[in-house]
């Protein structure tokens, strides 16, 4: 078993840089092209051999350092009771949204086994295959919350921050009840045999230090003081988070995920004592060679000072990247980081 990754997200020594990126299983790869022109996203989510299969492309094809459970963080939202489609280029669409009480109150707090079985199957499943740490995650509730609250991906996110500044009682109840949700997901996740947890907030970039402070940073760290008794390193990736890094330290996370807008070497004096995940523009794999080579070491050179780092992209891999660029950077950060 290869666990560096685990030792990297503890701040113990390791003898190189783990690397996996995020979105790592998708749609970049010709083998997951071939399971998806079987099967439609969410029938693929939802059917835990093909999860397994597609979970272990990048691992297998590209020497990841760590598997990330292939699902969709938009499932447990699902399962509460929104319907969820998903249409070709045009990304998630949830029809009826979540604007009101009596809306709100349609939704359940789920129970994980029951109404996601199948994302607990395929974890049992992967940890017999795998050879390197899962990572379980969810979406963090700001980012899920604006799904519900637009109906789907959004860029002014208008029907948020109107609920937010106008609504604040409706906006935290909604708040409240994906918590309680994504505490009970993630401890069935950890039961199921996850190795660590990650909460992805996407959009939570949005938000002015205060708002996330008031808004959006309590219920992190609800889940993730749920979650610690669990023992698993919890990682929390805020999304263009650069000027909410000192807040996102006191989120109870053991890992900070860092985007790319920042200098990697000055987010780490700014998190304290934790370890940090990323944060190589996806858009860099697209470099030549000897420039991603190097671009790589002087990130690595950067980061040594760190509590643990993970070397990670600092958002999900483009769907166009070559596979062999990715290749590139994994065998770069391999080599490079080599103590
Ligand atoms: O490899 C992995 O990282 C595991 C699988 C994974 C997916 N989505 C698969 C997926 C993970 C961890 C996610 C998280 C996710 N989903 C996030 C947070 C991370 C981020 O990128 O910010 C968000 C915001 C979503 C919601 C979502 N899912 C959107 C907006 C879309 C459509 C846009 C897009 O990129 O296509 C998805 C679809 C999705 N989720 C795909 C995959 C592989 C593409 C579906 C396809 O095959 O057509």
């Amino acid at each position: 078993m290869n666990d560096t990754f685990l030792k990297a997200c503890r701040g113990e020594k390791t003898a190189y840089t783990p690397i996996w990126m995020m979105r790592q299983a998708g749609r970049y790869l010709p083998e997951y092209q071939k399971v998806r022109g079987k099967v439609s996203f969410l029938e693929l989510c939802k059917t835990p051999d093909l999860c397994v299969e597609v979970t272990l492309q990048p691992v297998d094809l590209l020497g990841m350092d760590a598997a990330i459970l292939f699902s969709d963080i938009l499932i447990l939202m699902e399962a509460m009771g929104a319907p969820l489609e998903f249409h070709e280029g045009r990304g998630p669409i949830f029809h009826t949204t979540i604007r009101d009480q009596a809306a709100l109150d349609c939704l359940t707090v789920p129970d994980a086994d029951e109404k996601t079985g199948f994302v607990m199957e395929t974890i049992r499943l992967l940890r017999r295959e795998l050879q390197v740490p899962l990572i379980g995650f969810a979406g963090a509730p700001f980012t899920c919350a604006t799904y519900l609250i637009e109906g789907g991906s959004s860029k002014v996110f208008w029907e948020t921050k109107k609920m937010m500044y106008r609504e604040p009682e409706l906006f935290h109840n909604l708040m409240a009840k994906i918590t309680d949700s994504t505490i009970l997901y993630l401890q069935a996740q950890a039961r199921a045999g996850a190795q660590a947890l990650q909460l992805f907030d996407s959009w939570v970039g949005i938000l002015a230090p205060d708002d996330f402070t008031q808004f959006a940073l309590p219920y992190v760290q609800k889940i993730l003081a749920a979650l610690k008794p669990s023992g698993l390193p919890l990682i929390y990736f805020a999304n263009n988070g650069s000027t909410l890094l000192e807040l996102s330290a006191t989120s109870g996370a053991d890992v900070i995920g860092l985007d790319w807008r920042m200098p990697i070497g000055e987010a780490i004096k700014r998190v304290g004592k934790k370890a940090v995940q990323g944060n190589l523009d996806p858009f860099a794999l697209l470099l030549p060679k000897d420039q991603l080579r190097a671009k790589i070491g002087r990130l690595l050179e950067d980061a040594k000072d760190a509590h643990g780092h993970i070397f990670n992209l600092g958002h999900g891999i483009h769907q166009f990247t070559p596979p062999e660029q990715a290749k590139i950077a994994v065998d770069a950060v391999h080599e490079l980081s080599c103590r």
